[in-house]
């Protein structure tokens, strides 16, 4: 009998439907989904732009690689020139997140002919060689052979600038930390390390691949920080579940680079770019960085209100929000599938949401009253009391 490779806790659940913000098993229970498979769903389940996209261009054309002209890509082209930052003008698609990161790091390389690259601590970044390296969980790297010339600063401390100098080829940054515990980087920690790399003619590299695209309430969580980045990497939701991620770049990054130094057999496929194209239109015709953003105040001022114990802080932007326990989040992870909530683990203490932003105020209620519910199950199972009520 052939298995998955185990990689992966199984969470023991057979899904067989998702639209919108729900989805069911195989047993016809709904869940309100909170993990949206690692974020990839923050359009919903389905959405019906993408769905129809996908499906007008499967019966037009599935192949073609980026040497051929398209419509499909003249227009996914000028739909992601409405959201991508301005200076960013050459962009290249590609499968998944951590191909998007290596991508970036080799555009760092060849532009600077520099080996030294700062990662932080806590930043994830991908499973492949060259995005593993720059990752920060021992656990994911043990056992590997990495790139060489990695060095972690800490995250959102001001000294880390210290490390950017003029052997730097790149700085890689979440402007919000996803796996590494939802952690919002500073204003003035971003505005350092930018201009510590602009100071070196080292390049800013931001990872937008799970704060992008409107989650955080904004298009790129790197726009209320005030910076620019030189590289911007982006994937998860951008082709409303579609497996698809982008560099963007400055166009002159790109000067020694011949045709053949880069390439990729799915990346940019016509399907792909189809969903992109109406992922971009979603986003800009839902306005949906403004709803995240509503509709993620109003989820974190609920699930502040809840007092306990064992809860360390909430915290996140828009609807990428975190909930730190003083141990592991697994067993909350559980109950919440046993009570029709799909949530995620992030870091080694942190129960982590990630909802779409289709969800209704009825559903913030829901969500925010089982998260309720599995903490005063946990404090039970731990003996810990809650907090005495009007304190
Ligand atoms: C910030 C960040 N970068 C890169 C990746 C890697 O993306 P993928 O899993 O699509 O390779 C992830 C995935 O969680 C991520 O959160």
């Amino acid at each position: 009998m052939l298995s998955l490779m185990p990689f992966q806790r199984e969470r023991g659940l057979k899904l067989v439907k998702g639209r919108g913000q729900y989805v069911w098993d195989d047993e016809g229970r709904m869940y309100l989904d909170a993990h949206t498979g690692h974020g990839a769903a923050f359009l919903g389940h389905t959405p019906p732009r993408v769905v129809e996209a996908l499906a007008r261009q499967m019966r037009e054309l599935m192949v073609a690689t980026p040497v051929f002209d398209t419509e499909v890509k003249e227009e996914a082209l000028k739909a992601l020139s409405r959201i991508l930052p301005k200076k960013l003008t050459a962009v290249y698609l590609q499968n998944s997140g951590a191909e998007a990161v290596e991508l970036a790091l080799k555009i760092a390389a060849k532009h600077t002919g520099r080996r030294k690259i700062i990662a932080f601590k806590g930043g994830f970044h991908g499973r492949t060689a060259g995005a593993l390296s720059v990752t920060w969980s021992r656990q994911y790297r043990e056992g590997f052979k990495l790139l060489p010339g990695i060095e972690f600063a800490s995250f959102n401390s001001l000294e880390a600038a210290d490390l950017i100098d003029e052997e730097t080829a790149a700085a890689i940054v979440e402007p919000i930390q996803g796996e590494g515990g939802v952690k919002p980087a500073t204003r003035e920690f971003l505005r350092e390390v930018s201009r510590a790399c602009s100071e070196s003619q080292a390049l800013l590299i931001l990872d937008e691949v799970q704060s992008g695209f409107g989650r955080s309430g904004e298009v790129w969580a790197h726009q209320k920080r005030g910076v620019t980045p030189d590289i911007m990497v982006a994937g998860k939701s951008i082709g409303g579940g579609f497996p698809v991620s982008l560099v963007a770049a400055r166009e002159e990054l790109l000067a020694s680079f011949k045709g053949g130094d880069h390439g990729s057999t799915h990346g940019g496929n016509p399907l792909a770019l189809a969903a992109v194209k109406a992922g971009v239109e979603t986003l800009l015709e839902e306005n949906v960085p403004k709803q995240a953003m509503e509709k993620g105040s109003a989820l974190l001022r609920r699930l502040k209100e809840i007092e306990s114990r064992i809860v360390r802080e909430v915290r996140g932007e828009g609807l990428m929000i975190g909930i730190e326990l003083r141990f592991d989040p697994t067993p909350l992870v559980a109950h919440l599938q046993s009570r029709g909530v799909l949530a995620l683990k992030a870091a080694k203490t942190v129960l982590r949401l990630l909802p779409p932003y289709l969800i209704t105020s009825r559903d913030i209620e829901i969500l925010a009253a089982r998260v309720e519910e599995a903490i005063r199950h946990e404090e039970g199972r731990r003996g810990v009391a809650p907090p005495p009520k009007g304190l």
